[in-house]
């Protein structure tokens, strides 16, 4: 343990098995707290506990964030074993639907809202359900960029993202009267497995060209303003979209993107379920004339 900003706290980390969601479990270890990771990849889950090492503070379970059944199971984790919940990060995502707006299949487009939105909205609504007979908490959304901004793509993941600030607003307004404070964190680019999907050197080329700060962004980055947000120190901070992207946004230019799928003109479609383990349906659509130039 390095220092005690979250002495005697108990969070829960949707997604806590690998990259943003990781970093952070770490963090939150490192500054005291009792940790219950959430995820949907079961090896990424042993593999976590691996490298955390943190003994009795950290408990992990296997959940689905879209099955409403799943998040009471994750409170149920932190309130039986440490009696209550002081912070909750929904973080848990996906690449989710890819293609053009003519192409996405609406089962897709129902599978990101699933994970992205509905799995936050859950999210919101159970730790807020524990939270309030223990006279409050902190709430933080994974957001992105791509839901503060038009010309992020892909469209389905962007417009989840949108939803997530949205959703934290308007429980923030909700929540204050209970002393939850609710925040949503908006990372840039991010070099996780989810963002470069294996290709580094070219997400990396990618990120100069339109990130101003020279560093990469990393996931301990992130971390880093999440155990604000989840702090004390930002007691009087809520309802607030926090980015954190090098300056990509300042920048302006959002036309590019090193994500899976981020190609202004994708020539396949179809779903990528991130890092869950679950296979991808990608099809390689007709060429178009403009794609044949
Ligand atoms: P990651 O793929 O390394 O981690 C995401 C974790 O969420 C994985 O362990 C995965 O198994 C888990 N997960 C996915 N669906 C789930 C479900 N239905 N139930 C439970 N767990 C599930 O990705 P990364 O990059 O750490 O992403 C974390 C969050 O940050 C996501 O919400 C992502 O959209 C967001 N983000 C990431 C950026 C980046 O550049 N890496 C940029 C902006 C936002």
């Amino acid at each position: 343990m390095t220092g005690t900003r979250l002495a005697g706290k108990t969070a829960a980390i949707t997604g806590g098995a690998s990259g943003i969601g990781l970093a952070t479990a770490r963090r939150f270890l490192d500054e005291g707290a009792r940790v219950v990771i959430g995820d949907y990849n079961e090896a990424a889950i042993a593999r976590a506990l691996d490298l955390l090492d943190a003994g009795d503070r950290i408990t992990a379970l296997r959940i689905d964030v879209a099955e409403e059944h799943d998040i009471e199971r994750l409170m149920q984790a932190a309130l039986g074993q440490w009696g209550g919940l002081d912070i909750m990060f929904n973080n848990a995502g996906i690449t989710g639907a890819l293609g053009p707006i003519t192409e996405i299949e609406a089962d897709h487009w129902d599978q990101s809202f699933a994970v992205m939105a509905r799995g936050v909205f859950l999210g919101i609504k159970h730790a807020a359900r524990a939270m309030i007979p223990n006279g409050g908490g902190t709430i933080v959304n994974t957001a992105s960029i791509a839901g503060l901004a038009g010309g992020v793509i892909p469209t389905v993941y962007s417009a989840a993202k949108a939803a997530v600030i949205s959703l934290t607003r308007n429980a923030a307004n909700e929540l204050a009267q209970h002393r939850i404070r609710v925040n949503a964190i908006c990372p840039g680019i991010i070099f996780t497995p989810l963002m470069h999907s294996g290709r580094e050197a070219e997400a990396l080329e990618t990120a100069r060209q339109v990130q101003p700060w020279p560093d990469a962004g990393t996931p301990e980055h992130v971390a880093a303003s999440v155990l604000y947000l989840a702090s004390d120190e930002a007691g009087f901070v809520t309802g607030e979209a926090h980015v954190v992207d090098g300056g990509y946004l300042a920048n302006g230019l959002l036309r590019v993107h090193p994500l899976p799928g981020g190609k202004a003109n994708p020539d396949y479609a179809g779903m990528h379920y991130g890092l869950t383990g679950q296979p991808r349906e990608i099809r390689r659509l007709p060429q178009t004339t403009d794609q044949r130039q």
